[in-house]
């Protein structure tokens, strides 16, 4: 457990990550900030009341300010606005790059030694955001976005498998949006080649279903987006560093050259500790993911390029 997380964003997804983070007691004080007045304070306020009955002894504060968040030391962004049905995730880009800047920048002050974990979208070009507006090494700014992604793949392939989630190893790499790139060369069931228990054109389904797995979701939702499995995705990896587990996750992190990449945020496997990103591990790719690693890149720099810091 560590002293305290801050959650930016009391919408569906800030407000569920408080609650996954507050259930699993990573924190003894998580905080919900938000600019509107009184959404984080009654949401965390009813939060902290379901304590008594879940049992968890990690105190939930809702402000509208960043005073209360001081010395965090992880803090996940959330805030922004989502997707409507027939959007994608870079018609957000401007508007929420606002948003991401002007938190960052509080955040950088307030706690300064925070991890920031960025659920925001377009997730790639948020952290980027984040990070040039908290001056943050790459260790302590990184994107949740693999995680989700990885999720819904694994559970549609447990799903065709009629086997356990639990069973399904698998990575989705590339940047968070239509060219995202599940590896089916890593994609496993107990160490079996998901390949020897499915044929091409079902795994090819579920790719699909994979890179479209977010917009499935808004299309059902209308007036919003995905929050259950995202704000799973971003507590898991906020374990993984409370808990200093050095798990290896797909997560968007800012790339020094490995494969073959420089300066920019894309999803590619992590090991995360204390640390925050403590090792990007560089797998070996087919022709094909390498080719289609690279097309994501492009289409990460290319919002990236144009949104306005
Ligand atoms: C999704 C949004 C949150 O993938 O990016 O559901």
């Amino acid at each position: 457990m560590v002293k305290k997380i801050t959650v930016v964003g009391a919408g569906n997804v800030g407000a569920t990550t408080a609650q996954r983070v507050a259930e699993k007691e990573l924190a003894r004080t998580v905080v919900l900030v938000d600019v509107v007045e009184g959404i984080p304070q009654g949401k965390g306020l009813d939060q902290w009341q379901s304590a008594p009955i879940e049992g968890y002894d990690s105190r939930i504060i809702g402000t509208n300010g960043y005073d209360e968040t001081a010395g965090s030391e992880i803090v996940i962004i959330t805030a922004g606005i989502a997707r409507k049905p027939g959007m994608s995730r870079d018609d957000l880009l401007n508007t929420n790059a606002g948003i991401v800047k002007s938190v960052s920048e509080q955040i950088a002050k307030t706690s300064p030694d925070a991890i920031v974990i960025v659920v925001s979208n377009p997730l790639d070009v948020m952290c980027y955001v984040a990070k040039e507006a908290t001056h943050f090494p790459r260790e302590r700014v990184i994107g949740m976005a693999g995680v989700l992604d990885t999720a819904r793949y694994r559970a549609f392939l447990a799903e065709a498998l009629d086997v356990s989630v639990r069973d399904i190893q698998a990575m989705v790499l590339g940047g968070h949006g239509d060219t995202m790139v599940p590896l089916i060369s890593y994609t496993s069931v107990s160490g079996i080649p998901v390949t020897q228990l499915m044929d091409a054109a079902t795994l090819n389904a579920i790719v699909d279903r994979t890179r479209n797995g977010g917009a499935e979701i808004v299309k059902y939702l209308k007036t919003g987006s995905a929050y259950y499995a995202p704000s799973a995705g971003a507590v898991q990896m906020a374990e993984a560093i409370v808990n200093d587990q050095k798990r290896i996750l797909p997560c968007a992190a800012w790339l020094q050259g490995e494969y073959g990449l420089r300066d920019l945020f894309l999803g590619v496997p992590c090991k995360l500790g204390r640390k925050g990103l403590e090792q990007v591990i560089e797998v070996q790719l087919t022709a094909d993911e390498r080719t289609a690693l690279e097309k994501s890149a492009q289409a990460v720099r290319e919002p990236m390029s144009a949104v306005k810091l």
